[in-house]
């Protein structure tokens, strides 16, 4: 391979066509003396030579006399090579000079004295490493071996997106476990059942998080009371999910008063009773009245058996995993359970009371309210709730959460528009993204951001063995166990 040219920091290489195959997200360098340029390959082109289409035009016309061609001097194969030559993509990441990667250095090498080379792994895992005692194996890269250190996602916002069914969960199942093993706690908000089975390993036996695991399933051994939620959580649900005239919210909250100083305690039921008695308007009565009731079917509020959270986080003193089961749920039930629970965790951690916290929340926009993603990322982020969204829909999450995004896996997306509102994150060039993540394969993905150190890399995700239950149920799957 050779050096050819340099636009911007785009490069191109010119390569023959027997050259070893080449991957997106290869990293090659460009040896001149003891600096090196370091370059990510993100597409193969065929040379385009001058004259190529008149060569082509020609062979083509005197293609049943090819056989017969004389070639005197043995030069055939020297052309065809030439006119078979490809062109590699190259993104420029930067300089190595000395031990570190550097990309204010304006720097070149010779283009005919420099040596082009395919990076080693071992190379790549020291640039793209931030420091840290915590690895986590996330996969294979180049040959080598792909870890990244876990204090890469404290305090830091993550988004794992892709097309259906590339592996998103099953990575996000990776960092759960890898993060609970290292003493973290995360609460899970599972859309559809599939972190239920961590404590399990696929051979049946318990797996290595087996003691830090418990599913939280709303409404059976997830309660919580009303009196501990608060006025303020409850009003947040009769506004936002339940949409209650702001009249009857007016109401609500002397009555939330009345029952506080009669009863002591406020309860439902207390509500319910103290809304079925008071004078209002019967309009505002109705308003109220089916809003408590819908709170009520959800099974969720109870004042005698209610979920203490707090106790429970703390008890996990060498990390857990929390999985709220929303599986079963309907979706205003969802949001419900969603405002409370961010709502009491964002209170505990604001207080100091419990430690900080990684929250998972897949397809996050199926119960979270819109005026929420701002709030998480900036004011509940600097609590101590670190959010790892999981999404296929990538433009349902805000443009503002990608600009904030600290780290971004992203899988395979063939749509364009996906893969634009994507490649608008400030931490990828969107020519990478574009390019990279159109041809990568399920369970492939590209890594972008502060974890890598801002080197982006291609991981093909390991495996794990645990039961991940990512499987989709299947008709005729189930027909053939029969
Ligand atoms: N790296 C991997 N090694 C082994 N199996 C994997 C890997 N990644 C994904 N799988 C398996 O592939 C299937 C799909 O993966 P997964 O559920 O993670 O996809 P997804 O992107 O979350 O899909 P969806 O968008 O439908 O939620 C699952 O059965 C999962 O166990
Ligand atoms: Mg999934």
């Amino acid at each position: 391979m050779k050096l050819l040219s340099k636009s911007g920091d785009l490069v191109e290489l010119l390569a023959a066509p027997d050259e070893k195959p080449l991957q997106r997200g290869d990293y090659l360098q460009a040896v001149d003396g003891r600096r090196r340029l370091l370059l990510q390959v993100i597409d193969v082109d065929y040379a385009e030579l001058p004259g190529g289409l008149e060569d082509a035009l020609r062979e083509l016309g005197s293609e049943e006399l090819s056989t017969r061609l004389i070639d005197p001097y043995g030069v055939g194969s020297l052309v065809a090579g030439l006119r078979d030559a490809r062109i590699v993509v190259a993104k420029l990441r930067g300089v190595v000079d000395g031990d570190g990667l550097r990309s204010d250095l304006l720097w070149l090498p010779s283009k005919l004295g420099s040596r082009i080379e395919h990076a080693s792994p071992e190379l790549i895992a020291e640039l793209s490493s931030i420091g840290g005692r915590r690895p986590i194996v996330i996969g294979e890269c180049m040959g080598g071996i792909l870890t990244v250190n876990a204090e890469a996602f404290d305090g830091r916002l993550t988004i794992i997106t892709g097309k259906k069914e590339t592996g998103k969960s099953h990575l996000a199942k990776l960092l759960v476990t890898s993060l609970a093993e290292y003493g973290a706690k995360i609460v899970v908000l599972d859309i559809n059942g599939e972190y239920v089975g961590l404590s399990t390993r696929l051979d049946g036996g318990r797996s290595g998080v087996a003691d830090k695991h418990l599913v939280l399933n709303p409404g059976e051994n997830f309660k919580a009371s009303i009196e501990d939620a608060g006025l303020g959580t409850i009003l947040d649900i009769l506004q936002h999910v339940l949409n209650t005239p702001a009249a009857s919210l007016r109401e609500f909250i002397r009555l939330w008063g009345t029952v506080k100083r009669v009863k002591g305690r406020v309860s439902l039921r207390g509500l319910i009773e103290a809304a079925g008695r008071a004078q209002m308007h019967e309009s505002v009565r109705e308003a109220l009245m089916s809003r408590l009731l819908s709170l009520n079917s959800t099974q969720f509020f109870s004042e005698e058996e209610a979920t203490n959270l707090e106790e429970t986080l703390n008890n996990m003193e060498d990390g857990g995993i929390i999985v709220v089961n929303l599986s079963k749920t309907i979706p205003s039930g969802r949001r419900i359970i969603v405002e409370y629970l961010l709502s009491k965790l964002s209170s505990l951690l604001r207080e100091g009371r419990v430690d900080p916290i990684f929250l998972v929340a897949e397809e996050a926009h199926l119960y979270l309210r819109e005026t929420y993603w701002d709030d998480l990322v900036t004011r509940m982020r600097h609590t101590g709730l670190f959010p790892i969204f999981v999404t296929n829909q990538p433009d349902m999450i805000p443009e503002t959460v990608y600009r904030q995004a600290d780290n971004i896996f992203l899988f395979n997306f063939t749509n364009e528009s996906d893969l634009e509102y994507i490649s608008k994150a400030s931490r990828v060039d969107s020519e990478t993204a574009k390019r990279i993540a159109k041809a990568l394969p399920p369970r492939y993905c590209l890594m972008i951001g502060r974890m890598v150190n801002d080197l982006p890399i291609v991981v093909k995700v390991r495996e794990m063995p645990l039961k991940t239950m990512g499987e989709t149920r299947l008709f005729f799957k189930l027909r053939e166990r029969v």
